[in-house]
């Protein structure tokens, strides 16, 4: 059986920020085609800052805690370091993820950059 570090299993069993947002600046979505998982991630952007994140992930328990821990990295960063945090930043700031269990982190890093797509796209149409 998968071990997990204790981080991963805080952020697995207290997962921080879940649930999603009224009026959100972005909205990304991300699945894994193998396992079926998938996340839901919300953002709110003031000033070209994130001042909040919600996600809502159906997945194991290595993308829940990897889906709790990103938006805790992302929270009060500006998009561009936002866009810096990879699927390995995650991993690492959890103590690391075994190789077996690295790709449920893509997840994470996927809805994110959809998220802020997302985002882009929304300014551009509020500037039209
Ligand atoms: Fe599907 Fe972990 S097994 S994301």
């Amino acid at each position: 059986m998968e071990r997990y570090s204790e981080k991963i299993m805080d952020h697995f069993k207290n997962p921080r920020n879940v649930g999603e947002m009224v009026n959100p600046s972005g909205v990304g979505n991300a699945g894994n085609p193998v396992c079926g998982d998938t996340m839901q991630l919300h953002i709110k952007v003031a000033d070209n800052i994130i001042i909040d994140a919600k996600f809502k992930t159906f997945g194991c328990g290595a993308a829940i805690a990897t889906s709790s821990m990103m938006t805790e990295l992302i929270i009060n960063r500006t998009i561009d370091e936002a866009m810096a945090v990879s699927n390995k930043t995650v991993a690492d700031a959890l103590g690391g993820l075994s190789q077996a269990k690295m790709h449920c982190s893509v997840l994470a890093e996927q809805a994110l950059g959809s998220a802020i797509d997302d985002y882009h796209t929304r300014r551009k149409e509020a500037d039209l």
